[in-house]
């Protein structure tokens, strides 16, 4: 790649080298190409299957798969809001059918993140329950390990997400409910017993698999496949920021650019959000990392919060057992983070500007937090948990925040809004894979999209 270093000498006759230089250096040094979303074919070893896409893109849509009848995969992760929540903490069953900002419904625990990409996570969930123990989600060799009861029992799958798809049919506060007798096993055996009794699903699984084909029923490893084949589909990662590193210096605002430097140098962002190795480019360590986020309290919840009262939501020391891992959660990935509806493992800022603004100074940040402030639902705008516990955890990364100015903080926010954003994620792109009917012929969620944005002539 051809890089212009030439540069304006400044006025004591020293190179001051140009943005676009200073910006493509860094971005080497950090280990980004940009080219991460052409890699996904290789490292899955094969071509992605539309056909078994689609299967899983109807089966995401279906609330056949949710034995409590009102919710399933999109209820939660949304096409208004980039395969995430329309919600700042999801409600899962006990809904009223509407997905968007008029949900209502008892709260799960935690804010839904967005599944797009999802294909690169070598860890997955807020509290990383959920990893590939080669710290790469394509290699199973060294094992999937999830917590009791499937422990490593999954490993045989081909990829994180198929491993993946064997827990949500589970939740009984998310889709199952708790009429139905059985563990998790016969969950998985009732949910497949619905899909054999569809003849849409049976003929669209035949198309795919042989086996059923020939008369075999649907199996739990099919809906797995179909359930992550549509989740590699959703590979956005083609950012001004991607493109910008493969050579289009056109692809970003100079805004976005001196916000880029920011975040790859003074701002410290790249510290956690980060891109090298493991990461994948996906501005995550994929690691935990307490930063003081306020933990609200929803007045109605259908789940066990941790702590004495019940009323806070300690993390990674649900999986570890290890106190200094309190309140600690996964550093999310940063793309499309712009598409989200509310911020954070419990959606406590609502404005993207806000979430980044909190690690510039997260004591302030907290002690000065209000509820009611950040409009959230009433149900959500109560007392929040205890402060001073969250700020004696604090990662020492976070406890002594980059000073940034205004117009540094815009050019900040432009780069994470803007630069990380590929236009696919937008709800405008992303609602024309709302199928308009059900292979099982149940009525379809209402999703609440935002209004297109008016056409300019
Ligand atoms: C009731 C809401 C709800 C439903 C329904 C739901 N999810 Fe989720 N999903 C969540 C929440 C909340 C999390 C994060 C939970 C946590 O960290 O403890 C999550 C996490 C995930 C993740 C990991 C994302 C990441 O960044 O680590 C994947 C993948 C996923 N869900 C896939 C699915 C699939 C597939 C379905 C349907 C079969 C589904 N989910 C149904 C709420 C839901
Ligand atoms: C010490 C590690 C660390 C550093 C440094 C860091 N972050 Fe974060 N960031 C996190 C973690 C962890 C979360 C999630 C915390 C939670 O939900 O409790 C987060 C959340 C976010 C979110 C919300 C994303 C979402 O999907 O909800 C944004 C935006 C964000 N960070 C931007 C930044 C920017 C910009 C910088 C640089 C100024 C930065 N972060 C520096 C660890 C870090």
């Amino acid at each position: 790649m051809a890089i212009a270093v030439s540069a304006p000498a400044t006025a004591f006759g020293a190179p001051t080298k140009t943005l676009d230089a200073r910006l493509t250096a860094k971005l080497h040094r950090a280990g980004f190409t940009g080219r991460i979303e052409s890699t996904l074919e290789t490292r899955l070893g094969r071509q992605l299957d539309h056909r078994l896409a689609n299967v899983g893109r109807f089966l995401w849509f279906d609330t056949i798969t949710g034995l409590n009848d009102d919710n399933t995969c999109a209820g939660c992760h949304s096409p208004t809001n980039g395969f995430g929540d329309s919600q700042p903490i999801a409600i899962g069953i006990g809904n009223n059918g509407i997905v968007g900002p008029d949900r209502t419904g008892p709260r799960n625990m935690r804010h839904t993140p967005m599944v797009l990409n999802t294909a690169f996570f070598p860890k997955l969930m807020w509290n990383s329950r959920f990893a590939s123990l080669s710290v790469n989600p394509f290699d199973n060799t060294a094992g999937f390990e999830f917590p009791a009861p499937e422990g490593t029992s999954l490993s045989g799958e081909p990829h994180l997400l198929d491993a993946q798809a064997f827990i949500p049919p589970t939740e009984r506060t998310e889709v199952a409910g708790f009429a139905f007798r059985g563990n998790n096993d016969d969950i998985r055996a009732e949910v497949m017993h619905r899909l054999n009794q569809t003849e849409q699903y049976r003929r669209l699984f035949g198309e795919v698999f042989e086996p059923v084909r020939q008369g075999a029923p649907i199996n739990y490893d099919m809906f797995a496949r179909a359930i992550a084949e549509f989740e590699f589909t959703l590979t956005f990662a083609n950012a001004p920021i991607d493109r910008y590193a493969r050579g289009e210096t056109g692809a970003m605002t100079r805004s976005e650019k001196r916000g880029a430097l920011l975040f790859f140098g003074k701002a410290g962002c790249v510290g956690c959000h980060a891109v090298a190795g493991s990461s994948n480019e996906m501005f995550s360590d994929f690691r935990e990392h307490a930063i003081g986020v306020p933990q609200l309290v929803p007045k109605v919840t259908n789940n066990e919060f941790d702590g004495e009262p019940e009323n806070r939501d300690f993390g990674r020391e649900e999986v570890s057992r290890r106190t200094a891992d309190r309140y600690a959660f996964r550093t999310p990935s940063l793309r499309n983070v712009a598409v989200e509806a509310a911020f954070m493992h419990d959606g406590a800022f609502t404005s993207l500007a806000g979430a980044i603004r909190h690690h510039l100074d997260p004591f302030a940040s907290l002690l000065a937090y209000n509820p009611v402030a950040q409009g959230l639902p009433s149900d959500l705008s109560g007392p929040i948990s205890p402060t001073l516990p969250l700020l004696l955890q604090l990662d020492p990364r976070i406890a002594s925040p980059p000073s940034l100015t205004r117009s540094e903080f815009r050019d900040l926010l432009a780069f994470v809004r803007d630069g990380l954003l590929d236009p696919r994620a937008k709800p405008g792109y992303l609602r024309q894979l709302v199928p308009e009917s059900l292979p099982s012929g149940r009525p379809p969620l209402r999703f609440e999209f935002p209004p297109e944005p008016r056409l300019r002539h």
